[in-house]
């Protein structure tokens, strides 16, 4: 990634070094929503229940998928787990290392490949099953994933049930997804922060009917969804035999 396409982590970086910042980012229908980065620094305690409750099935070795700024990593970690963070921004990789974090490594969802059965628990925290992009992508992944985890391996991943929603601009830009033949929560966007423009990329949101679509076929299936208050929810997902 050039450095002037970091948004995300030029982001990150301003807010570590104590600016205001905001998260901002464009969909390709022009839609723009703003959030607050302070998530990414959150401390465990205060993570919303069904975060805390998914550490619990975190084990042995760890792959955090798109770490940010290391929250689960640094608090993984501090449990005395062996975690790897990855994430494609550059920065956010340099701001978990000062923030702590022993194993972080720039590298993109799409280049994984890691040695057979390196890894115990794959997590994909703060809505990251999105990272998937897409149905045949995620299936893809999925079979990497396979291969370079152990026997009775485990990935934690957290996205948001699209359709629970009333706001009419997502229920609108479903219908135009479904007409171009795509997901209907496959959003396309990209993120800017001050003149930095991140590229487009594909952020796939699934209810759960969908995920288990999507696991179908592969070697991976859920043992159990954790809910929250609201369209987020945690899978948890188990290798079978
Ligand atoms: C919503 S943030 C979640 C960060 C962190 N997991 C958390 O919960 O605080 C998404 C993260 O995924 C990273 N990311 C985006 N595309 C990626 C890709 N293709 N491969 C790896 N990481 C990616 C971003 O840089 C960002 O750090």
């Amino acid at each position: 990634m050039k450095s002037e396409e970091d948004a995300f982590g030029q982001m990150i970086w301003a807010y570590y070094k104590g600016k205001e910042v905001f998260e901002i980012w464009e969909r390709d229908d022009g839609y723009i929503s703003v959030a607050l980065p302070k998530t990414y620094f959150s401390e465990y305690a205060d993570w919303p229940l069904h975060q805390r409750k998914a550490m619990e099935f975190v084990k042995g070795s760890v792959l955090d998928v798109g770490c940010g700024a290391g929250r689960h990593s640094l608090y993984l970690q501090k449990k005395g787990l062996d975690v790897l963070g990855i994430d494609v921004s550059p920065l956010a990789v340099k701001v978990c290392r000062l923030r702590g974090v022993k194993k972080a490594k720039v590298m993109s969802i799409e280049e994984v490949n890691f040695k057979p059965r390196a890894f115990n628990s794959v997590i994909m925290m703060g809505n990251n099953f999105s990272l998937f992009g897409g149905f045949k992508k995620a299936r893809r992944l999925l079979h990497k994933f396979h291969r370079m985890t152990t026997q009775n391996a485990r990935i934690i991943a957290e996205t948001r049930d699209p359709y629970r929603t009333d706001n009419p601009t997502y229920l609108e830009y479903y219908e135009l997804n479904k007409k171009r033949g795509r997901m209907s929560g496959q959003l396309r966007g990209r993120l800017r922060f001050e003149r930095y423009i991140g590229k487009w990329f594909d952020w796939l949101s699934v209810s759960k009917e969908e995920m288990v679509e999507i696991l179908n076929e592969t070697s991976w299936k859920v043992k159990e969804f954790i809910d929250s208050e609201d369209s987020q929810y945690i899978a948890i997902i188990e290798k079978m035999a």
